[in-house]
């Protein structure tokens, strides 16, 4: 099958989060499956520098229709493995900047015409290059207005680009809504800017354009799939999505098993397994010693990864603030994002530096040593589409708390009420279930074997992205 997919991130070239590492296994699995799987991408600075690019192998000159202008760019291709290849939509003027978004505090405030210009560059390289594939598959907002370009353009041009489109929804709160004036530079035809179309009181919505426009939605796990047509998850989008539903499936991602193993991971002062997990407790030696915490500590160390956002429910860990100062055991933080969180973390570090460690930065070294040095992991999220960090987790012996939602939901099963299955804690996400959920691990630990049970049986999950990658072959097939 000729695959191609179409995302604003891919590890390792960009990644701001879960969407990178998703698209990016997802891609070699299907590439390793014996597919032929291309991988289109904005080319941003950050991946124009990356060693692999520097084998760029063609190059294709573009000339994009943005309303009345015309803008050029130009396609870098690369194969950094057999059956995989990457395309590179470039054009300096909005992508050679030093992120993929925005400043840190605040959005570019043309990222309508940076992505118009890269679904576009990605319809015109397809026609260019007669790729003739099966399957288009997009994801999230910066690649839906893909699947209806794409349909428009054949209509125009008379042939067929893909047989298939399919849209994923990894995160349902970030949409792509921007002014009406927008409209204009997707040269679409007015009869889609209405409520049947792109419309969105009164603003343009792209994420809309992708759920309505594809021939398949799909979302990260199944739980998200039922969510996000409820009210209180669907962040304005349910009816947009239940109008879709019979076209709507979730689909559990993986994680890639040859980055994410604790018994190969490279970047580890030591490796382990289920089996042997003496170098798990090297791991934690070096975490704590990392983070200037003593590291003979014997009690439970609590791990945290993740951007820092409202979604996170940051929130409800600064609430359960007493319970890291009054007990005896250790909470490393390491995140990145908005200010009045990292603010926060950095006062909660200040009441109990010899307790209570963080690091404010990206840094993907050290959020493999949190998962493997850690003895839980703490995911509290207020809404989680799939989640990749409760299943770095398990992998990694860290037993995760995870709020019932979404995939966490999902993937991770509450040892307390499931004593032979159990693989982690599980609460509602508020202040007192996290709070219940720490004081039920500070048990958990306290009774050794039954830790070590626990721990054990997550690492013998198979998380693995050649079980999830079938569920899209199959998925494609049906819909073919
Ligand atoms: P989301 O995509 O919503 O941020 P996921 O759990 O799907 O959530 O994926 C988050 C990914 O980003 C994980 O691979 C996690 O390890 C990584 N990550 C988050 N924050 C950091 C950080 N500060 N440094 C390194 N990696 C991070
Ligand atoms: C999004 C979601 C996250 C998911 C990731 C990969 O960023 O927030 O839950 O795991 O996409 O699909």
């Amino acid at each position: 099958m000729k695959i191609v997919h179409v995302a604003s991130e891919l590890f390792p070239y960009v990644k701001t989060g879960g969407l990178a590492d998703a698209v990016a296994a997802l891609s070699v699995a299907l590439a390793d499956e014996q597919h032929e799987v291309a991988v289109f991408l904005p080319g941003y600075r950050q991946v124009l520098e990356h060693p692999d690019v520097a084998h760029a192998t063609r190059k294709l000159r573009l000339k994009i229709e943005m309303g009345d202008d015309f803008m050029s760019g130009h396609v870098e291709v690369f194969s950094p493995r057999p059956n995989l290849d990457i395309y590179l939509i470039c054009r300096d003027e909005f992508f050679d900047r030093s992120n993929p978004y925005g400043t840190g505090q605040r959005d570019y405030e043309d990222n309508a015409e940076r992505f118009i210009f890269f679904a576009k560059g990605v319809v015109n390289t397809l026609r260019l290059t007669d790729l003739q594939a099966d399957v288009v598959h997009c994801h999230d907002w910066q690649a839906s207005l893909v699947p209806l370009l794409l349909r428009v353009a054949e209509r125009r041009h008379d042939l067929t680009l893909a047989l298939r489109t399919v849209f994923t929804i990894h995160n349902i709160a970030f949409q792509g809504v921007f002014s009406e004036s927008i409209f204009a530079r997707t040269n679409l035809p007015e009869e889609l800017n209405n409520i049947d179309g792109l419309e969105y009181y009164n603003q343009i919505s792209f994420m809309k354009g992708g759920i309505l426009f594809a021939d398949q939605v799909t979302t990260v796990s199944p739980r998200y799939s039922e969510e996000i047509q409820t009210e209180e998850f669907g962040c304005g989008l349910d009816g947009v999505v239940q109008a879709r539903a019979d076209d709507v499936v979730g689909l559990l991602n993986g994680i890639d098993t040859e980055i994410w193993n604790p018994s190969i991971d490279a970047s580890l002062p030591a490796r382990y397994s289920a089996d042997d997990l003496k170098g798990k407790a090297k791991c934690r030696e070096a975490l704590l010693n990392s983070h200037g915490l003593d590291p003979k500590f014997k009690g439970p160390v609590f791990g945290m990864v993740c951007r820092l956002a409202e979604q996170k429910g940051i929130d409800l860990l600064l609430d359960n603030a007493d319970f890291f100062l009054k007990n005896n055991c250790r909470l490393i933080v390491l995140g990145k994002g908005e200010e009045r969180y990292e603010q926060a973390l950095h006062d909660l570090v200040a009441k109990a530096p010899d307790k209570i460690a963080m690091s404010l930065v990206l840094d993907e070294a050290m959020s493999h040593l949190i998962e493997a040095g850690s003895d839980f992991f703490v995911m509290p999220s207020l809404f989680e589409p799939c989640g990749l960090n409760q299943m770095y987790s398990q992998a990694y012996g860290a037993v995760p708390l995870t709020s019932e939602v979404g995939g966490l939901a999902d993937t991770v099963i509450d040892a307390d009420k499931d004593a032979k299955s159990g693989t982690g804690l599980t609460f509602l996400p508020t202040k007192e279930g996290l709070g219940d959920a720490l004081l039920r691990a500070l048990k958990l630990y306290g009774d050794k074997p039954r830790y070590a049970a626990v721990q054990r049986r997550g690492m013998k999950r198979d998380f693995s992205w050649k079980s999830a990658a079938g569920g899209y072959l199959e998925l494609y097939d049906d819909i073919l």
